[in-house]
């Protein structure tokens, strides 16, 4: 099957003043539908980088980035989040949820942002992922009355309500215990798997790497043996 998202001859320089930098150089990348891609790569590789202009966060400084069929290039910020709201979910490492709403509410955001979405499909289908995810006796409290495995959790449902075709994760388990990482990412296999989401994960953990379909070795900006 063709791919879902296409990267060709990927370079990122930062150039600020006197300093330049150049964090990734020709770097290539195809990800099908369903496949599951683990990126690992010491800190300072790049990783971060190749994650943000793939999901259209960031533009690079020359190359293309084709998401379903359609360079993200050339399209303004609108076109842009568009796609990203359409196709993709982004989990971090830090869950970048927000303080002062419910498990519901941060889950239900991404949908209604869309302009059909009626608050209460939003807030169902909000529900039912995060029964999902194992939360549902967690509806209604706030990040800050969470641990650090159910904020991931609540994180990872909200990147996946909108049923992306593909999963962007920088580092998802990064901030948690041996065992809260285990089961999260088990938990985010299974959930990718029934959805037959995409997933793109940067990890450190090569326990976890070697879970993926496929694995890949960041190492100053280019792609090595893994
Ligand atoms: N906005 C920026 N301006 C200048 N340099 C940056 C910027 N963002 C990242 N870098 C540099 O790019 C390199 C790669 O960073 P990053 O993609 O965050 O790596 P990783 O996620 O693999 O740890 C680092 O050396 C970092 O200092
Ligand atoms: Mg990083």
């Amino acid at each position: 099957m063709s791919a879902i998202l296409e990267a060709t001859n990927i370079s990122k320089i930062y150039d600020e003043g006197a300093v330049r930098t150049q964090v990734l150089t020709g770097l290539d990348l195809s990800v099908r539908p369903g496949e599951r891609i683990a990126i690992v790569g010491t800190s300072g590789s790049g990783k971060s980088t190749l994650l943000h202009l793939l999901g259209g966060l960031d533009t690079p400084t020359s190359g293309e980035v084709w998401l379903h069929g359609k360079c993200l290039n050339h399209m303004n910020e609108t076109e842009r989040g568009l796609m990203r709201n359409q196709h993709l979910g982004f989990v971090y490492q830090f869950h970048h949820l927000l303080a002062e709403f419910t498990a519901i509410e941060n889950v239900a955001m991404p949908l209604l942002m869309r302009p059909k979405v009626s608050t209460a499909d939003a807030r169902n289908q909000a529900i039912e992922i995060l029964e999902n995810v194992g939360l549902g006796h967690r509806l209604e409290h706030r990040p800050g009355e969470l641990s650090g495995g159910e904020r991931q959790r609540v994180a990872i449902a909200r990147a996946l309500v909108t049923k992306p075709s593909l999963i962007l994760a920088d580092e998802p388990t990064g901030n948690l215990d041996y065992d809260n990482a285990q089961s999260v990412f088990a938990m985010l296999s299974e959930l990718q798997n029934t959805m037959q989401t995409a997933l793109l994960m940067v990890t450190h953990d090569r326990n976890l790497a070697a879970l993926a379909d496929r694995q890949l070795l960041l190492r100053n900006g280019k792609w090595e043996q893994y």
